[in-house]
């Protein structure tokens, strides 16, 4: 039991989304009546359904918005050698202003050797050692789109994170260092947990804000949430009965939490939002 009484306003993701993706179809508009339409190329390599799923809605992502993007799928036994052939010609496309190829890749490709190659210009996922590098110095660079979006939700609901302790669970290079990063660089003092931490709810008792992004069911439950934390889930989970969920306990940490995002429809539209975002800057950076 706690003492908290109202359960946490959500933080609706998908509205969010709907709100910037407006924006980012006016600013395409613009674009387009100087002659430019921002162009994002998606590359897929093998057959990982929630891989399909994730480029699908990128795509779908970008049809609404009015870019051109191009799908493009290889079996998974493409060589190495020929993807990168292929991000160096659409590194000179100039139809293009953004590459993405979604990861996982298979086995025996080198995802940062197929990171690496990407023209830093292009690399609208932020994932290139010259845009964290970038991140981590304060200059300017594409931010990965998920911790993006996330900061995004904070900003929505009039968040200052000066001061505030800010505890990010995961520390992948897609969500988790970048996140830190972010949160860090808007004056929070960030704790970053990972598989090797010793007691994650004694220190996640103790924040202000919590990102989970581990992918893993329940990593977040209501007895590791201070009364009025502010809880994003970044997981992309499915439970035993094939439901999708995310990290955190929703049922029982919203009864903990003073805001939370629910998931599906919180942060996975954000994260396609971004790209769209980095997308459009990419092209008009171009113009
Ligand atoms: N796999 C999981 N998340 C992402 C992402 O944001 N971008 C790419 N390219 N692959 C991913």
């Amino acid at each position: 039991m706690t003492s908290h009484t109202s359960p946490a306003q959500i933080i609706d993701g998908l509205a969010l989304s709907k709100q910037l993706r407006a924006d980012v179809t006016q600013r395409v508009q613009a674009l387009k009546a100087r002659g430019i339409t921002p162009g994002l190329a998606v590359i897929l390599v093998g057959e990982n359904p929630a891989s399909q799923v994730y480029v699908r809605n990128k795509v779908k992502g970008c049809e609404d918005c009015g870019f051109h993007s191009v799908l493009e799928k290889y079996d998974a036994d493409l060589t190495e050698a020929a993807l990168l052939a292929r991000i160096d010609a659409l590194n000179r496309d100039p139809a293009i202003h953004g590459i993405l190829v979604q990861l996982p890749v298979p086995k025996h490709i080198d995802a940062n050797k197929v990171i690496e190659a990407i023209s830093p210009a292009k690399d609208v996922d932020g994932f290139h050692i010259a845009s964290a590098g970038a991140l981590m110095t304060g200059m300017s660079g594409f931010v990965p789109c998920t911790p993006y979006g996330c900061m995004k939700m904070l900003e929505s609901i009039g968040y200052d994170l000066r001061g505030k302790h800010a505890v990010v669970i995961g520390r992948s290079n897609i969500v988790g260092k970048p996140m830190a990063l972010l949160l860090l660089q808007k004056n929070a003092t960030v704790t970053i947990c990972h598989s090797a931490t010793r007691d994650l709810k004694a220190l996640t008792l103790q924040a202000d804000v919590i990102v989970a992004a581990v992918g893993k069911r329940n990593v977040l439950t209501a007895d590791m949430v201070k009364p009025g934390a502010v809880v994003l889930d970044v997981g992309m989970n499915r439970n035993p009965e094939g439901k999708l969920c995310g990290d955190v306990d929703f049922e029982g940490v919203r009864q903990v939490a003073s805001y939370i995002t629910p998931v599906p429809g919180g942060v996975g539209p954000m994260t396609i939002t971004m790209l769209l975002v980095n997308t459009l800057e990419s092209a008009e950076r171009s113009a």
